[in-house]
């Protein structure tokens, strides 16, 4: 990687800024997924064991109200972090003030503080989503250099990442950026080939700059889910109550024109007559989608089809999930493809981008099958999209 890490660099009683995405999911006030803590874990425990005093931050969700200070604390976090790390991990709930400085100033090398959800200097005037120029050069002033381990927010130009950076001297990358880096930015600068790009998801709009982008580089770009149904209606055919978004359909046409045959949509779909995980399924050709039934999931003769595409494939990059895979009855075209892909696992590099396909392929259990689950969501689309990154680019070069 072109980018410096933590390991050129020398850590030993610094004081180290270490940016992650602990931007986890919440339900009844617990995490649901640790796994954006799990990947930032090698970083955290090679700080700690370098003899760094390793000062924690990131966000936790959105906040707009004064209500969202209690719902979105960080300290649920800082606690199975250090459970995690078997270790103490102080937290101190403020984001800037003497209570943070004084806890910063008596760390001892090999200690660990987190302090709490950066994002709450957005209630007045956005000031970490904005980058306020004030608040990253306090942040910046906190510690001797900065991390950024934070994939999730890569897209996001926030005080806490490109702020800071912009103020500090040393800016590095942590392991699981540099991981990201290497398997998203390396399989679209060099895949190894067939490449085959699979892409579901509701909407077309959602992913149109990534089509095009994977157009360019992949050799098959399988398309499933909601989108597909827009495209199904660019070719001709009634979609009854499925998705579609009307003002795609041109776009759709294009796209298809633009593919040159490399698209990829299959020709059968299950269908219901009702959003529902209890209604009845459908096996339906295409060309025989009822007027009344809308699409909930690819078709067993589609699954074939991807699946064979698949075997081929030596890299695969998949984002977004090809059916309602919430609901059992019409999860099984997103888990055959998941099966899919854990079979090709040694002859093939198999990448799975961040948010519902992630999501996805933990609730089948097959979260270990596959080269590389990304930590991010938008941030992976983004970087699928062929966009620079600016928590990315704001790195130092080695
Ligand atoms: C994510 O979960 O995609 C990141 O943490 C960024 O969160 P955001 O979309 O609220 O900026």
């Amino acid at each position: 990687m072109a980018k410096k890490t933590v390991k050129d660099i020398d850590i030993k009683g610094k004081k180290v800024l270490v940016r992650v995405d602990f931007n986890v999911p919440l339900k009844d006030g617990k995490i649901s997924d640790e796994n954006r803590i799990i990947q930032a874990l090698p970083t955290i425990k090679y700080i700690l064991a370098q003899g760094g005093k390793a000062i924690i931050f990131s966000h936790l969700g959105r906040i707009k109200e004064a209500a969202d200070l209690k719902s979105k604390s960080l300290s649920v976090v800082a606690n199975r972090l250090s459970e995690l790390l078997e270790q103490d991990v102080v937290f101190v709930p403020e984001t800037r003030g003497k209570a943070l400085e004084d806890a910063i100033d008596t760390l001892k090398n090999g200690e660990i503080l987190m302090f709490e959800n950066t994002r709450f200097e957005d209630l007045e005037g956005k000031k970490e989503s904005k980058n306020d120029p004030e608040l990253g050069k306090y942040w910046a002033s906190l510690g001797d250099v900065l991390v950024i381990d934070a994939f999730g927010t890569a897209h996001r130009s926030h005080a806490s990442n490109v702020g800071i950076s912009n103020n500090i001297g040393t800016t590095v990358a942590g392991f699981l950026l540099e991981k990201e880096i290497n398997f998203i930015g390396g399989t679209l600068e060099n895949p190894q080939r067939p490449f085959v790009a699979i892409l579901g998801g509701a909407k077309v709009s959602d992913k149109i700059e990534v089509i095009k982008n994977l157009l360019k580089i992949a050799d098959r770009v399988l398309i499933g889910g909601g989108m597909a149904y827009t495209f199904f209606k660019a070719q001709g055919y009634e979609i009854g109550k499925s998705l579609l978004e009307e003002d795609k359909i041109d776009l759709a046409k294009e796209l298809l024109a633009l593919a040159d045959g490399k698209i990829i949509l299959g020709d059968d779909v299950i269908t219901a007559k009702t959003f529902d995980p209890e209604s009845e399924k459908n096996v339906r050709s295409v060309e025989d989608i009822p007027s009344d039934e809308m699409g909930m999931d690819i078709g067993p003769r589609t699954i074939a089809r991807f699946e064979k595409e698949i075997k081929a494939a030596k890299t695969v990059v998949w984002n977004g999930p090809l059916g309602v895979f919430e609901f059992p009855r019409f999860a099984e075209g997103t888990r055959s493809v998941a099966e899919a892909l854990v079979e090709i696992k040694d002859q093939a590099t198999t990448i799975i981008g961040g948010g519902d396909s992630a999501a996805a392929v933990i609730q089948f259990g097959l979260a270990d099958g596959f080269t590389h689950i990304s930590t991010g969501g938008g941030a992976s689309l983004e970087y699928l999209e062929g966009k620079i990154l600016p928590g990315v680019a704001c790195v130092d070069d080695k």
